[in-house]
């Protein structure tokens, strides 16, 4: 019998890049900040923020649950020669050595969970990372699209998360309020809500984000 593929899993191997190779504008310009050290990409995809960062020379752990992610992540680190340690890893079942990284990375992977496990994960970033280390978190909030056809949909099962059964997936999104307090003990070094078009990959379709990134300062 042929084994039944993840939803990611099968959407990556109906491409050839999913995400292309630009980090995240918001990683592009904080980078400067970022204490030499390690990072820590939570939801790696193809690798375009992990291997930006180790070409600038920081030691880079990633983990996706999509073992074609990966194999395209450690593809392209070879074809350029760069060093970086990726695994096909549930985000769930991640430990994060305390006090490692000096910048953890969860580049819109968050939503793709129950609030209570996103909370789970969010706890364990912020233990991850060193006194002054940085977190950069993109995440789809209440003025996404998908928000509105997810209630329209599919079961709730806690406040703003649903569950579908075809995608074998949880889907949360985040209030503005959410995220601030969440890391309230933080730096707000960029918070930005907003809404927009996003031509990255497959048909422009639209998002409402928030993009935080903070540092950790006791
Ligand atoms: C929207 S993509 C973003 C990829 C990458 N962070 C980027 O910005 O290019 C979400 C990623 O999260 C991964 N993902 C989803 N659920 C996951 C889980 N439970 N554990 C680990 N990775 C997961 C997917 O395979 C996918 O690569």
């Amino acid at each position: 019998m042929m084994e039944k593929l993840s939803a990611w899993e099968e959407a990556y191997r109906s491409v050839e890049s999913m995400w292309g190779l630009k980090p995240d504008h918001i990683l592009l310009e904080y980078a400067s900040l970022i204490p030499k050290g390690n990072v820590l990409d939570l939801g790696i995809g193809e690798g375009r923020n992990a291997l930006f960062f180790a070409k600038m020379g920081y030691e880079v752990d990633g983990v996706d649950i999509s073992q074609t992610a990966i194999e395209r992540c450690i593809e392209r680190a070879k074809k350029t020669n760069l060093k970086l340690k990726a695994e096909v890893r549930d985000l769930k079942e991640v430990d994060i050595p305390q006090g490692r990284y000096s910048l953890i990375i969860a580049a819109w992977v968050l939503n793709f969970f129950s609030k209570r496990a996103a909370e789970e994960i969010i706890g364990k970033i912020k233990n991850g990372l060193k006194k002054d280390g940085f977190v950069y978190i993109g995440i789809f909030s209440l003025a996404d699209p998908g928000y509105k056809r997810a209630k329209k949909s599919l079961e709730v099962v806690e406040e703003n998360t649903f569950y579908s059964s075809q995608r074998n997936s949880f889907f949360h999104y985040f209030t503005r309020e959410e995220v601030l307090s969440l890391f309230a003990d933080f730096k707000v070094i960029h918070y930005a809500v907003g809404t927009g078009l996003d031509l990255s990959h497959g048909e422009p379709h639209y998002h409402g984000f928030i993009e935080y990134m903070g540092q950790k300062c006791k």
